[in-house]
């Protein structure tokens, strides 16, 4: 991907992991007609208008683009791409990784034998829960959820549950023997677990806050590889500790890379460091992806994943 970049465009580069990344970016943009984020560069009003007239389009290297400030980008008219597609399979599989990783407490059975204490097989040690035959809740059903309800209900003989802000098509909930709840309430109550799907918006924001934690109980597990702030972290940290909450399996948070530090001494949670996308097929899909779309607006045709 980077070669072809640099074929057909002059790429100014920002120096991987530089703390000084900020001041870098503003200095490079100003000479820039286009910008090329990954999802934990944040793209604000202030810089776009630092880049001034020659920025004209944001293609961002990932599906999320909450890292760029839609309004300000509309307002200036610079358009926006991502990736979509290409990262749906990788990314259900992570969110199956962390639902079984909880329910079969694969990280604290990792721990042990790392820290050196196993002592032998035990009839009575780490007994997780099985995930055959019980419900899973998806909050939000675009590609990535159906990609997991498809891996839940076929693989796992899962019971799925959908809560959509947008009424889900029958057909599609039939593939899957889904059935769409009507409140976040409902499918809460009912789910052993909860596999969060939903794009970070003003609307999503700690979506799952304490009372929402309650209804899902301590019984139950929270998998999260959406967006950190759709959960309240610290409210989550508590509800772990005090066993209101099962069990939660994280890939995202809400201040990343910075993680509510009540979760780090926790058993009952799995924290993976937001690798949904993360395998070699996936990310040079993605950074093809990139290029297309930047290929294709500078050759004036509207780039095929606009979404500002
Ligand atoms: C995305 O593309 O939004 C993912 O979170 C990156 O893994």
């Amino acid at each position: 991907m980077e070669a072809r970049l640099a074929r057909e465009f002059r790429v100014l580069r920002c120096r991987e992991g530089d703390k000084e990344w900020d001041g870098e970016i503003e200095t490079l943009v100003g000479n820039a007609d286009a910008i090329c984020p990954t999802v934990a560069d944040r793209i604000s009003d202030h810089l776009m208008r630092r880049a001034g007239k020659r920025l004209r389009i944001i293609a961002n290297f990932g599906v999320g683009y909450d890292n760029i400030d839609h309004a300000a980008a509309r307002e200036l008219g610079v358009v926006v791409t991502n990736t979509p597609d290409v990262l749906t399979e990788s990314t259900a599989d992570l969110a199956i990784t962390l639902l079984l990783m909880v329910a079969r407490r694969a990280g604290e059975g990792e721990r042990l034998v790392r820290q050196r204490a196993w002592t032998g097989w035990q009839p009575l040690q780490l007994l997780g829960r099985e995930v055959s035959g019980k419900t899973l809740g998806l909050v939000g059903f675009g590609r990535i959820a159906q990609a997991v309800a498809r891996r839940a209900h076929s693989g796992f003989g899962m019971r799925i549950l959908v809560y959509s802000r947008s009424e889900v098509d029958a057909t599609v909930l039939a593939r899957f023997g889904a059935r769409q709840c009507a409140e976040l309430r409902e499918l809460m109550v009912a789910s052993d677990f909860v596999s969060l799907h939903c794009p970070s918006t003003p609307a999503t924001h700690h979506l799952i806050n304490a009372e929402a934690l309650q209804w899902l109980g301590p019984g139950s597990a929270l998998i999260n590889t959406a967006r950190g702030n759709v959960v309240d972290e610290a409210a989550l940290a508590l509800a772990l500790r005090n066993g209101t909450l099962g069990a939660a399996g994280l890939d995202v948070y809400e201040k990343e890379p910075a993680i509510e530090s009540g979760l780090f001494e926790l058993e009952n949670v799995v924290l993976l460091p937001h690798l949904g996308s993360a395998t070699e097929e996936t990310r040079s899909a993605m950074g093809n992806r990139m290029v297309d779309n930047l290929v294709e607006f500078f050759a004036g045709r509207p780039p095929r994943d606009r979404v500002v």
